[in-house]
C-alpha cells in the first residue's frame, strides 16, 4: 500500500492537509487506552444532518483548545468533544459548541496552508476537566529539552479509501531535519516523522506530545505534509514554542471576554 502511494504521489508536491491521517498498522502503540492522552479534543463540524469529524485539537484550558488556523472556518458549526478515545461518540465523553475560534493574525486562509498555522477555540461553557477522564496539557517550556520521540495523535484517515477510525489513532515520531519537510514555510515549524507512518488527512490541529518522565507536554500542532509523504514520512508541525506568547495572550483573551 505504501509503494502504491509513491507512484501515485506528485513528487515533492506540498498539499495542505486539511484533513490528516495516521497510517494504522503501523501506529506504535496502537489503540490508545482510555485514561491516556486524555487532553486530546475531537472538533467536529455540523454536516447536513449530524457531526462529522473535523480536526483534531489540544485542550490547554477548561474552555481553551488549541488548534490548527486551517481548521477555522467561518461559516462552519463546528463543536468539540473531549473526554473519550471515541470518534464521534454519542455517549461517552462531553461535547460543546464552540462559539469562538481565532487564528493568528499573519495566517492567509486561502486553502493553502501557511505558517501560523495555529488558532485557538472557545467552548460556549468549559469541559468538566477531572484528572482522570479529562485533563489539560501544558506546552512544553523551552527549558526542558524535548525527548527524543514525540506521540502523534489524530483521529483521521487509517487507509486510502478515506477510512476514518473509530478510536483514537497514535504514532510515534521523531524531529527531522527540516529539509526532510522540503520547501516548507520554516517560521516556527517543525519536521517530524517516522519511516512508513505519519499523520495525513483529518489529523490536522491535533497535538503532537513529549512525555518527559511520565509528564506530558505539547509540543506541536498537526499541520500539513508532503503528498507524498501522507501516511508514509515526515509533516509538518506548528512549534508551539514559538507561538506560547501568542497562545497565552488568546487564553487570556477568551478568559476576559467569557
Ligand atoms: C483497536 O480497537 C478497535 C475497536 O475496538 C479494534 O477493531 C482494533 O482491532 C484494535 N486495534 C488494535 C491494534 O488493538
Ligand atoms: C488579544 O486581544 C488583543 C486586544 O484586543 C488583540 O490585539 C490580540 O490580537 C488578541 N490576541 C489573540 C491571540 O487573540
Amino acid at each position: 500500500m505504501l509503494a502504491m502511494l509513491v507512484i501515485l504521489a506528485l513528487a515533492g508536491e506540498i498539499v495542505p492537509v486539511k484533513l490528516i491521517y495516521i497510517e494504522p498498522d503501523v501506529g506504535v502503540g496502537g489503540n490508545v487506552s482510555e485514561r491516556q492522552y486524555a487532553y486530546m479534543v475531537q472538533i467536529q463540524s455540523f454536516m447536513v444532518v449530524d457531526y462529522v469529524h473535523h480536526c483534531g485539537g489540544t485542550l490547554l484550558t477548561a474552555s481553551c483548545i488549541l488548534t490548527a488556523a486551517h481548521c477555522a472556518g467561518h461559516s462552519l458549526k463546528l463543536r468539540a468533544q473531549a473526554g473519550t478515545v471515541w470518534s464521534n461518540s454519542e455517549t461517552e465523553g462531553q461535547r460543546r459548541p464552540i462559539v469562538r475560534m481565532v487564528a493568528h493574525e499573519r495566517y492567509i486562509q486561502d486553502g493553502v496552508t501557511r505558517p501560523y498555522d495555529i488558532a485557538l477555540a472557545l467552548v460556549e461553557h468549559p469541559f468538566v476537566v477531572d484528572g482522570v477522564n479529562v485533563v489539560i496539557v501544558p506546552l512544553l517550556p523551552e527549558y526542558l529539552k524535548p525527548p527524543e520521540t514525540m506521540d502523534v495523535l489524530g483521529f483521521g484517515k487509517i487507509d486510502h479509501d478515506d477510512t476514518l477510525p473509530d478510536r483514537l489513532q497514535i504514532v510515534e515520531c521523531r524531529f527531522h531535519s527540516p529539509s526532510d519537510c522540503q520547501r516548507h514555510p520554516t517560521e516556527g515549524t517543525l519536521c517530524v516523522g517516522r519511516p512508513g507512518a505519519t499523520a495525513c488527512q483529518g489529523d490536522s490541529g491535533g497535538p503532537v506530545v513529549a512525555t518527559i518522565d511520565g509528564v506530558d507536554w505539547l509540543v506541536g500542532v498537526i499541520s500539513f505534509g508532503l503528498k507524498k509523504s501522507c501516511g508514509a514520512g515526515p509533516i509538518i508541525c506548528t512549534d508551539v514554542l514559538a507561538y506560547s506568547d501568542w497562545i497565552k495572550q488568546g487564553v487570556l483573551n477568551f478568559t476576559n471576554t467569557q
